[in-house]
């Protein structure tokens, strides 16, 4: 007959066992919230009950089993079963070694002349291995028949998550608009990526023009405002009343304000950082040295 553990180690092990499979299986059709759910506690609740039930009837039987035994056998058992499950496990740590090879079978290899100790394995060493095929089997399988742990569906769902936050951010984040907008130096590395997919084609990605002007230079074909950044934004947002080529990304909808007030810092910046300007295109337009001064 085998030692008997502590009911609560028994009845905790079971209880984390299926918690951790309902977890396991409500987690991989995202209703993880459920785990608190009133009917899933009172699920816990009658589980918990009904193993507290078996474990009693377990030790009814334990009970019984003693019985029969003879008085020998009964001292055996009753000796090994001393004290709870907590109490052996100190036993096994702060054991006497002397103590613990007296009753340990010894094999002999005989050919070698090697004795080998057949001690007797910890029991907390034996359950923590016996949670690791548990473990391994849920794994195992969720991963075979459903999402949970799948690196694939988790990377798609947390994808998809994050698409859904940009887009709530989005919508409650204010867009900037011609009369708030004003130069910001933060902005310029984020402009320079943006520049790069929307204008570079025309403008070449250093500014300095292609089909569309040199952005470097101090000429300017188009002046709408008394303020130099502002004029970027405001031609960024309404495109170029004398050339369709320019044309409205803001107006359209096709590039966001706080978008454009990133390409309009970056643009800015080339413009006033570049001391000589970048020469690629020739200068258009008028030579403007004071924006104020109309
Ligand atoms: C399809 C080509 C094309 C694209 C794409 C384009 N532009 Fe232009 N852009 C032009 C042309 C052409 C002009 C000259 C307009 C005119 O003659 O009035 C211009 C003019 C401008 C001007 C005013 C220059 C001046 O001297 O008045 C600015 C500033 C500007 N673009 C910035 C941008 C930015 C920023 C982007 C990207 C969001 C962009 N452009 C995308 C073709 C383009």
């Amino acid at each position: 007959m085998r030692s008997k553990i502590s009911s609560t180690i028994v009845i905790f092990s079971f209880l984390s066992v299926i918690i951790f499979m309902f977890y396991v299986f409500l987690k991989s059709y995202n209703h993880e919230s459920y785990i608190i759910h009133p009917i899933t506690i009172l699920f816990f609740v009658i589980v918990t009950i009904l193993l507290f039930i078996l474990e009693s009837i377990n030790n009814l039987i334990f009970r019984i089993k003693l019985k029969f035994l003879s008085q020998e056998e009964k001292k055996k058992i009753l000796e090994k079963n001393e004290g709870n499950y907590l109490y052996s496990l100190y036993k096994f740590i702060f054991h006497d070694p002397k103590e613990i090879n007296k009753g340990v079978q010894k094999i002999d290899h005989g050919f070698d002349g090697i004795l080998e100790m057949d001690n007797e394995l910890p029991l907390w060493w034996i359950h923590l291995f016996y949670i690791t095929i548990v473990f391994s089997a849920i794994y195992f399988f969720s991963y075979l028949l459903i999402d949970f742990s799948n690196p694939y569906k988790e990377y798609d769902r947390s994808y998809k998550k994050q698409l859904r936050e940009i887009e709530i951010f989005e919508k409650n984040t204010p867009q900037a608009s011609l009369d708030k907008t004003f130069f910001k130096k933060t902005l310029i590395n984020d402009g320079r990526v943006l520049f790069n997919e929307n204008c570079a084609t025309c403008h070449q990605s250093d500014g300095s023009g292609n089909i569309g002007p040199n952005l470097t230079d101090i000429y300017w074909i188009n002046r709408v405002e008394k303020d130099l950044y502002k004029n970027i934004f405001s031609i960024i947002w309404n495109g170029s009343e004398k050339n369709p080529s320019m044309r409205p990304f803001g107006k359209s909808g096709e590039i966001k304000g706080n978008d454009i007030e990133k390409i309009s810092s970056y643009v800015y910046s080339i413009n006033r950082n570049n001391k000589k300007p970048l020469k690629h295109k020739e200068p258009q337009g008028k030579k403007i040295l004071d924006w104020n001064n109309v």
